[in-house]
């Protein structure tokens, strides 16, 4: 999604808003632009495509200036092409923009019935050309933006400069999130902290409806309704060595690799190692009452909550009902009073998901949201907050924050069995050591990579895989069919063993490769035989099993990958290592990108 930064600074700030944008790539874009305010005028630069574009253009046409804003577009309205890129500007304001503008074509009709012209096709510009009637009429910029924003419906983060105003730039949200950064003697606006990190450290989080005039001094923070207020300024935890590849070829890579270490530093907030219980945060509701758990999520995020129902049914024996979020208010769920409502986000900003959470809150849920960013909207709003401890996650593949999703998950079913009753304390015990067990499961499971990497190019020619998993291995088929479709680009799907033959076995032929996901357990054998039956077919299979299953099913398989052997309920956090792995190299084999996949983006913030 789009990315913000401005700077009121002491010195040239082109580069640095250069770098910031660098550091929110990450987030997805399409196209990109900076403008600053020098010698009375505002100095615009865009490129669309990648970054090295807009260099390009800044190396023959700089864009001088101790104050400017600048942007990453993911094309939502309007093709992603340099008349489209932010800033939009008129010959008074520039302004950059995450979110949608919902009434935007109303907006426009009546700026254009008034005589201005439009050069763009976006939503933004509209914005840009009332804020700039306000000042053109004599109004100060604050009461100019004072006036604007209630006339807008959607979501926005919004970063404005004045031409003639050369000492401050003015940021508001609704939204979307916007943060003011505090230097020495210069004052930032990013999308995020990440975008700040080598900046400073010292962020405020402006909340709903909030804006805000920064100087060189500091900030003057509003909120809806015009009052000046205060919001707290906390130091970010995040280091600019944190969002660095170290000696990683990818994000995605150096994401994977970390998966044992910030599962164990997510699993020591959640259990204690030494009396071998599960601790959860203080919550002031009664979970031993909770009688159904609505579970709503995206993509990634949507697959841990899939695994995460097998966990509350089969240890709590409480029913689960969940939904991807882009479609759950549109479904009329049925919300009974005093339900629990759990929301998965390695971001908490995730639209949709936080649409969906919202509406839980006005029917009466708890809120209980397992979240990757503390400072999240997500987090920020919820009832009972059980954070993930993954870190920044860079990659837009989602890798680390779904093993460490599935890791305080696994932790909440166990604590809601034991206070259901279903789980006794030896039970609990017995969890809680397979819990620990987990990083060093997943260290072995990471040192297939060379064999994984060595076995890409039988799947990278293909055009279509499926993938195939039972029980909780059936989510993770999906999350390894997602995987490979996002950085890749072929075409896969992630199906229930059993349900092969209702259909897909059709697709079966010797150019189509099978992922079966089949850890040795009660689910083996009927996974197996499904296996055979694309066998049956001229079906090439790679099979994903453990020491045993490999043994016992193994021969005549394409490939196999050997994982260790562990116990069911961490099984899905060890079998995602291969499925990641796995797409990894094909993307790599195939030469795409596999930070930046095409057409995504990391945070999706609109609906
Ligand atoms: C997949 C991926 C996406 C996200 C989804 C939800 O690799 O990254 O499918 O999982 O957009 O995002 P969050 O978890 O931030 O709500």
């Amino acid at each position: 999604m789009c990315g913000i930064i401005g700077i009121v600074g002491k010195s040239a700030v082109s580069d640095r808003l250069v770098e910031g944008l660098k550091r929110m790539e990450y987030r997805g874009y399409d196209s990109a632009g900076i403008c600053t305010v020098f010698d009375d005028q505002l100095v615009r630069r865009r490129a669309e495509g990648k970054l090295a574009n807009l260099v390009k253009v800044l190396k023959t046409d700089d864009a001088a200036g101790n104050i400017g804003i600048a942007h990453t577009r993911w094309a939502t309205h309007g093709a992603p092409t340099t008349s489209n890129a932010h800033p939009h500007a008129t010959g008074e304001v520039a302004l950059v923009h995450n979110g949608i503008i919902e009434n935007f074509k109303q907006l426009r009709d009546e700026l254009t019935a008034r005589g201005r012209t439009f050069e763009s096709e976006t939503d933004t510009e509209v914005v840009a050309h009332l804020v700039s009637e306000q000042v053109e009429a004599g109004h100060s910029p604050a009461d100019a933006v004072k006036a604007v924003l209630p006339r807008l419906r959607g979501a926005f983060a919004l970063a404005i400069a004045f031409r003639q105003f050369p000492d401050f730039l003015i940021g508001a949200r609704l939204g979307s999130p916007l943060v003011v950064g505090y230097g020495d003697g210069e004052t930032y606006l990013g999308s995020d902290a990440l975008a700040l990190a080598p900046l400073t450290q010292k962020i405020a989080y402006l909340e709903e409806g909030d804006w805000v005039i920064i100087t060189r001094d500091g900030a003057q923070i509003f909120d809806k309704d015009n009052v000046p207020v205060t919001r707290e300024i906390t130091t970010s935890g995040v280091s600019a060595a944190q969002i660095e590849k170290g000696n990683y070829r990818h994000y995605m890579q150096k994401e994977i690799f970390e998966q044992p270490t910030v599962v164990a530093q997510t699993l020591s907030s959640y259990i204690r190692p030494l009396e071998q219980t599960v601790a959860l945060p203080q919550m002031d509701f009664d979970l031993a009452s909770v009688k159904r758990i609505t579970i709503v999520a995206c993509g990634t995020s949507f697959y841990a909550g899939m695994v995460a129902k097998y966990w509350f049914e089969t240890f709590a024996r409480v029913p689960v009902d969940i939904d991807v979020a882009s479609e759950f208010r549109y479904s009329d769920p049925v919300l009974e009073e005093g339900g629990l409502a759990l929301f998965i986000s390695q971001s908490g900003e995730t639209a949709d998901t936080l649409a969906a959470l919202r509406h839980c809150k006005e029917n009466g849920q708890t809120i209980a949201v397992v979240v990757n960013v503390p400072t999240s909207s997500m987090a920020r709003e919820a009832d009972l907050l059980l954070p993930t401890h993954a870190g920044p996650e860079i990659g837009v593949a989602s890798t680390k924050a779904f093993t460490c999703q599935l890791a305080v998950l696994a932790a909440l079913a166990a604590h809601l069995a034991l206070v259901k009753g279903k789980l006794s304390a030896e039970e609990e015990r017995e969890i809680v050591r397979h819990l620990i067990e987990a990083p060093a499961a997943l260290n072995a499971a990471l040192a297939h990579d060379d064999e994984i990497a060595a076995m890409a190019h039988l799947i990278a020619p293909a055009r279509d895989v499926l993938y195939l998993g039972r029980g909780p291995d059936y989510p993770l088929a999906m999350e390894g069919a997602l995987k490979l479709k996002e950085i890749s680009y072929i075409h896969a799907e992630g199906y229930a063993s059993g349900e092969m033959k209702h259909g897909p076995i059709a697709l079966i032929d010797e150019a189509v490769p099978v992922i079966v996901l089949a850890p040795s357990g009660p689910l083996f054998e009927k996974t197996v035989s499904n296996m055979q039956e694309v066998r049956a077919r001229g079906g090439k299979v790679v099979l994903i099993s453990d020491a045993e299953g490999i043994a016992e099913a193994g021969d005549g398989c394409l490939a196999t990958i050997e994982m260790p052997t562990v116990h069911p309920l961490i099984a899905p956090l060890v079998y995602a290592v291969p499925v990641q792995l796995l797409a990894y190299h094909v993307a790599v084999a195939k030469g795409t990108d596999v930070d930046q996949p095409r057409n995504l983006a990391k945070s999706v913030t609109v609906e």
